[in-house]
């Protein structure tokens, strides 16, 4: 069953649980503090959440790349694209698991052209999907620029006085294909130096920004 089809990106904005996992989201978008003329990168872009926010923080000289491996996600973000001029925002259809999704053919090489890379990289809601996160992450790594910036937003079980939600997130997990158990942030930890770290609604958000 492809999970990110026609009818959840029909859906998604909607059923997607915005007003629990916007803050994350929020959170990482503020800490990344765009600037006018970066190059972004945002892995699993999904149906486009977090396009507004990057598209207004590089402004028009800037660069925002929306990569996802589901046609149908994107296809959802071309059509709220579609009335607006948008020159500085391009979409890849690749998995991001593939050590050259980002670094061969038209798909993406331009924008890793001359080893400049991207300034930011965002992976909301997504890396816990992954098959391979330790591949995706490696690509992270490769495409960021020299001093870049990333921000992991992700999902962990939620506790202390948030524990009884634990049934719902994991049934939000099962929905989504997310592995609750899966912990990216850690490979920012791990790799490079944490400029901001959040946790809320007892965990079961988690939201890491780092830099080299
Ligand atoms: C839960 S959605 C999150 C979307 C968006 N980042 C957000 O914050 O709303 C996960 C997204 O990851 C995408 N995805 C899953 N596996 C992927 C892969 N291997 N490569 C690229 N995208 C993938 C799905 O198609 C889906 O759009």
């Amino acid at each position: 069953m492809d999970r990110y089809g026609s009818l959840t990106a029909r859906t998604y904005d909607v059923l997607s649980g915005e007003p629990v996992y916007g803050v994350g989201r929020r959170l990482a978008l503020a800490a990344l503090d765009l600037r006018p003329g970066e190059r972004v990168l945002d892995v699993g872009c999904g149906t486009g959440l977090n396009l507004p926010w990057l598209l207004r923080g590089v402004g028009p000289d800037g660069l925002v790349v929306g990569l996802d491996r589901s046609p149908a996600m994107l296809d959802r973000v071309r059509a709220k694209a579609a009335p607006h001029r948008l020159p500085q925002l391009r979409l890849v259809q690749g998995d991001a698991c593939a050590p050259d999704v980002l670094a061969t053919g038209a798909a993406g090489g331009e924008f890793v052209s001359g080893g400049v890379g991207f300034d930011v990289v965002l992976a909301t809601y997504s890396l816990s999907l992954l098959a391979d996160v330790e591949s995706a992450w490696a690509t992270i790594l490769r495409v960021l620029a020299p001093g870049g910036r990333v921000a992991v937003v992700d999902m962990a079980r939620p506790t202390g006085r948030w524990g009884w939600t634990w049934p719902l997130a994991r049934l939000a997990c099962g929905l989504g294909g997310a592995d609750i158990e899966a912990h990216p942030w850690r490979l920012l930890e791990r790799d490079l130096r944490v400029t901001g770290s959040w946790s809320r609604w007892g965990g079961h958000v988690q939201v890491r920004v780092g830099t080299r």
